[in-house]
């Protein structure tokens, strides 16, 4: 059976290209079975996984729920809110007391970059990033090029542009590196004051026309101004954002060529898309949402075999 190089899932930075290749093969093969009338394997019946989740989330904690119980896995949800982290447990104390309890897996959200690689180095349990700050958030990144390869076929070759608040996105940067890793060319569109300045140092095009990014990709993946992670003013109103940057179904419409439109969510209709364009025929947003539990499943599945 082939493995995976590492023993967490931190980002894609640290996988290979045969990493990737290997999670999104398994990926193909559990999305087959959460098709089936029954979707459940006994694939991870003596592992028990804890979700902790410092910071909010929708899909990715369901969706790794889902993918836990969907391999019989055993599954407990922390969440920071209601914890003893108000009354000022540490992060390790508190992980450490979860592990006491005989957990074999952390997946863990957190706002500080790099909070999953500090557990990592001190725990040992396998750890999965479900997103840290602005850095990382890799399931992220290959569910959504494990959707491009639904869509397209194929991810090398792909012009893909990312579109929105690269700055505060960890979805941008584990997706540059995820695509590129896979021979895809990547395009990062916004303002300027949404453009981290190592940008360059990334390989990526850089444009600040959206029109000229859509005009360009084979795929545009529309991120959300993320307000929560902006401490000061990077542009004048979320009206002017979306009238230079707004993506709407007619401009998707009149492109020379079909677009693949993807979003990580959670989606702020009316600012980075028009609803009509989020509902479209051009979209596979709800698409990426499904692929995200077979994709997770194969991550579980990969690092419980390490
Ligand atoms: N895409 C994503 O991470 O969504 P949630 O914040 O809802 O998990």
């Amino acid at each position: 059976m082939q493995q995976l190089s590492v023993r967490h899932l931190l980002g894609i930075k640290n996988l290979t290209e045969n990493d990737i290749q290997l999670i999104l093969g398994t990926a193909r093969e559990f999305k087959d079975v959460i098709n089936r009338p029954i979707k459940k394997v006994p694939s991870l019946r003596d592992i028990t996984i804890a979700n902790v989740f410092f910071e909010n989330s929708t899909r990715t904690r369901l969706s790794f729920e889902l993918a836990e119980k969907r391999l019989s896995a055993d599954v407990v949800n922390f969440s920071a809110s209601g914890s003893s982290v108000k009354k000022g447990e540490t992060l390790l104390d508190t992980v450490n007391n979860i592990l006491a309890m005989k957990v074999d897996m952390i997946v863990m959200r957190h706002s500080s970059p790099g909070a999953p690689h500090y557990l990592s180095d001190r725990i040992k349990a396998n750890v999965v990033n479900a997103g840290d700050g602005t850095h990382e958030h890799p399931t992220q990144a290959l569910l959504d090029s494990f959707s491009i390869q639904d869509k397209l076929g194929d991810v090398a070759g792909k012009r893909v542009a990312i579109i929105g608040d690269i700055l505060h996105s960890r979805v941008a940067l584990s997706n540059i590196f995820c695509l590129q890793k896979q021979g895809a060319e990547v395009m990062v569109c916004g303002p300027t004051t949404l453009i981290p300045k190592y940008i360059n140092e990334l390989g990526v095009k850089v444009s600040h026309d959206v029109r000229e990014a859509l005009n360009w990709c084979d795929v545009a993946n529309v991120l959300r101004i993320q307000l929560e992670r902006q401490q000061i003013k990077y542009f004048p109103s979320l009206r002017e954002y979306s009238l230079y940057y707004g993506i709407s179904k007619k401009m998707l419409d009149e492109l020379d060529r079909p677009i693949v439109l993807m979003h990580p969510g959670p989606i702020n209709r009316g600012v980075e898309l028009t609803s009509d364009a989020a509902d479209s025929h051009h979209s596979i947003i709800l698409d990426q949402v499904e692929n995200g539990v077979a994709v997770r499943m194969a991550v579980l599945y990969l690092l419980a075999q390490m």
